[in-house]
């Protein structure tokens, strides 16, 4: 169930905002930058033009010591450094910490007509939904803003991923939300200390009957979750997200990995480095001769109805509509 009481800007005087549609451009990665660092700050515009969408991190990675800092650069980059069109976004501390009520205090009042999404880390249920959209409503009527800034969550402890459909259902603000691997492995007290991606111990053995060499292949661990996290977003019309890969050297694994999720329905990932935005950009773009295909498909079928045969394999409406998902994509990141 949807938040009955959470609209956008609820305490503006006049008539309501209608809901916003949830904007879809390229998302095919989100990429983090630290705003305390100058170095960082100084790459901002080469990034934005690499970049689908631009991040601010607040939360974990950067120390306490460095939060302001780190808040204050935020502020900077939106309202001094040129980003072109490309989509702002922060991820504040976490609800409970003693950081987030400044760092959204201070964003919306200072760069929220330029700040598209919150991301929300470690959300456990609908009520921390509620929570930031009832503080984003107040500071933007505060604010005299009249574009609804929107709420991305990170699926990253056992009690989020139990209550996934109620997260991704809890406002209409709600964007998406992001698989986060290492904080969800220590709350589920897996046996491990890695950012995202596999384990070489988390394997299937073939069959000893079958194959005398008995070859073992490595299972993905994170298959289960983003399972359950692209259904109940795509049954909220929301969009899922692969979360960091922290292997920045293993661009190898890091594909494997992004792949795995963009097929199984995920729109994009975060990119923890450079070099991981071009992975992100292979992986999420469909490939031109699938696209061909599924533009075969479209044309043999132009009622998208019926059964049809092309190349040897059956076509009927569900593949109609399968096709229809990547020609669209291909034709949104052609735009
Ligand atoms: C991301 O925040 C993660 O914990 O993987
Ligand atoms: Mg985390």
């Amino acid at each position: 169930m949807r938040n009955p009481r959470s609209h956008f800007a609820p305490l503006a005087i006049g008539a309501p905002e209608p809901l916003r549609e949830i904007p879809v451009g390229p998302m095919r990665m989100i990429h983090f930058f630290d705003p305390s660092s100058e170095k960082m700050l100084a790459r901002l515009p080469d990034m934005a033009a690499s970049a689908d969408i631009l991040l601010g991190n607040l939360e974990d990675a950067i120390p306490a010591d460095r939060k302001e800092a780190a808040r204050a650069g935020l502020v900077r980059a939106g309202r001094e450094i040129d980003l072109g069109s490309t989509p702002l976004w922060t991820r504040v501390n976490a609800l409970e910490s003693p950081w987030v009520l400044d760092d959204l205090v201070t964003l919306v009042t200072e760069i929220g007509s330029r700040l598209d999404v919150v991301m929300v880390p470690k959300v456990e249920g609908a009520w921390d939904i509620h929570y930031v959209d009832r503080l984003l409503a107040q500071l933007e009527a505060r604010a005299g803003l009249s574009r609804p800034i929107l709420i991305h969550a990170i699926l990253e402890t056992a009690q989020g991923v139990a209550n996934v459909e109620e997260i991704a259902n809890a406002s209409p603000r709600m964007q998406g939300m992001s698989l986060g691997p290492a904080d969800l492995a220590a709350s589920r007290r897996m046996k491990t200390t890695r950012v995202g991606g596999g384990h070489p111990g988390y394997r299937v053995l073939g069959d000893p009957a079958g194959d005398a060499a008995r070859p073992s292949y490595q299972q993905d661990l994170w298959h289960y979750t983003i399972g359950r996290m692209v259904d109940a977003c795509a049954a909220a019309g929301i969009f899922p997200f692969y979360g960091p890969f922290g292997d920045i050297k293993d661009l190898e694994g890091c594909e494997a990995q992004f792949r795995g999720a963009y097929l199984m329905g995920c729109v994009g990932a975060w990119s923890l480095h450079p070099g991981q935005i071009a992975v992100a950009k292979k992986v999420f773009s469909p490939e031109p001769s699938e696209v061909a295909f599924a533009k075969r498909v479209l044309e043999a079928i132009p009622d998208g109805a019926g059964v049809h045969m092309i190349d040897g394999k059956m076509q009927d409406d569900a593949t109609w509509k399968q096709s229809k998902v990547m020609v669209d994509l291909a034709e949104l990141l052609a735009a």
